[in-house]
């Protein structure tokens, strides 16, 4: 079971929500609703799941239903119909008294304007969850002290909030949110108040905590390249209705109707995926140390070139020609020997990176894997496909086209190519 289970939310806004439950259950839309009734359909039939230990992203324009939804995990909202389940535990059945202590353990909240209490210092801010909880003051401070140096603040414990910078502020805030130590934060907006820069060093801090944390990460925003950069999976709202939930790639290569795909549109795909989304497996992997059993295999595939590996790592990349010498020449009997390293790259690159090499090399690029291992080859036509790929087509991704577009996609895949 998946640690936060939304099932057919819906949440209407105004005087008798309830009564209008019949109306958008047969389909009445947002803009209806209220032109009728004076009601806001602030959720309309939700459901998704988010993991144990994800980063979740909920993306949506403004009033699409983001900060309506996460209000529900830590019931500031109760729904109009549905139910959500966390850890197993369905929220609306949990009695009055237990739910300060829900809120405590299970959440706590990043909010876009910091909500920072002016009249103290950093670490009494950081402190403060603590010491609602009644932990005494030199354990909360040393607790305190620790997410403080986690997010980079270690110096400026004794300062007040009006002191630091916005992006310092929010790291005060994402501190204190920590050292709650509670098991899901919600971050509502969290970043969207600061600088670009700022921003960025946030998201980058946030992924690499959460690399060490492994928390379960609820993270709202409207910005579609912050969603892309942060999320395991992302969700995208429209006027409270749940368009598509998925992984960054799958939301940018299969956008599961017209308005994702226009959000979409203008993603700089070099830059939002990486390396392991295109590659293939390679056409010839060697692993035996042998030359003539190599130089059959090779024949054998019909290819003139093979990636070199060796007891599950990676070598390097070696040609027919190269084993064909190799065998002539006296004293040179191992495969392993004549292996080329050539230039290689992670699962995780982005494809901007590999793609001057794609370029440059005359096979596709090894993809090796931080254990060493051989992940895939990326090839430059592989890059062409996915970097031209023409979203302003309207039919699926898997369409295998009727032909006449085919040549206009590929056309776009070479300039592409060619540009870089
Ligand atoms: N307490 C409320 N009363 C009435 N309408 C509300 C209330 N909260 C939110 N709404 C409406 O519900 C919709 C979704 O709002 P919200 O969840 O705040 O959107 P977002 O966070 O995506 O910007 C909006 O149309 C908003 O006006
Ligand atoms: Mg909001």
């Amino acid at each position: 079971m998946s640690l936060i289970e939304v099932r057919n939310v819906t949440k209407i806004f105004g005087a008798d929500p309830k009564a209008m439950l019949t109306k958008v259950k047969a389909g009445m839309g947002k803009d209806e609703l209220l032109a009728e009734t004076g009601h806001t359909l602030g959720l309309h039939d939700v459901s998704l799941s988010i993991e144990k230990g994800e980063i979740f992203v909920i993306m949506g324009l403004s009033g699409s239903g983001k900060s309506t939804l996460i209000r529900h995990f830590n019931r500031l909202i109760d729904p109009t119909d549905g139910a959500i389940v966390i850890d197993g535990t369905d929220i609306m059945t949990l009695p009055t008294r237990d739910l300060e202590q829900f809120r405590r353990q299970k959440l706590s909240m990043v909010f876009q304007r910091f909500g920072l209490l002016p009249h103290r210092t950093v670490l009494d801010n950081v402190a403060y969850g603590l010491e609602l909880r009644g932990i005494a003051r030199a354990q909360r401070h040393e607790t305190a002290m620790e997410w403080i140096d986690a997010v980079g603040l270690s110096g400026y414990e004794n300062q007040y909030p009006s002191q630091l910078s916005g992006g310092m502020q929010q790291r005060v805030g994402l501190a204190r949110a920590l050292a709650s130590n509670a098991e899901i934060l919600l971050m509502d907006e969290a970043f969207s108040a600061l600088d670009p820069l700022i921003r960025s060093q946030m998201q980058d801090q946030l992924i690499e905590l959460q690399a060490r944390l492994h928390k379960t990460i609820v993270f709202i925003t409207h910005d579609l390249d912050e969603a892309l950069r942060i999320g395991d999976r992302i969700a995208i709202l429209k006027d409270g209705v749940l368009c598509q939930v998925g992984t960054p790639p799958e939301i940018l290569l299969q956008p599961a109707d017209d308005y994702v795909r226009a959000f979409v549109r203008d993603v700089n795909r070099a830059r939002a995926l990486s390396v392991d989304v295109v590659m293939q497996p390679p056409a010839l992997r060697l692993t035996t140390e042998n030359l003539d059993h190599a130089l059959e295999e090779m024949r054998r595939v019909g290819e003139s070139y093979g990636y070199v590996v060796e007891r599950d790592r990676y070598r390097g990349v070696v040609t027919q020609e190269a084993i064909e010498d190799a065998i002539k020449a006296p004293g040179n009997d191992s495969l392993y020997d004549i292996a080329v390293e050539t230039p290689h790259f992670g699962p995780e690159t982005v494809i901007e990176h590999v793609l001057p090499a794609t370029l440059e090399s005359d096979w596709p690029v090894p993809v090796v894997g931080p254990d060493g291992s051989l992940a895939g080859v990326v090839s430059r036509s592989d890059m062409g496909q996915i970097l031209g790929r023409d979203e302003e087509e309207a039919e699926p991704d898997d369409d295998a086209g009727d032909g006449k577009d085919e040549p206009a996609r590929r056309q776009v895949g070479r300039d592409v190519a060619g540009a870089a």
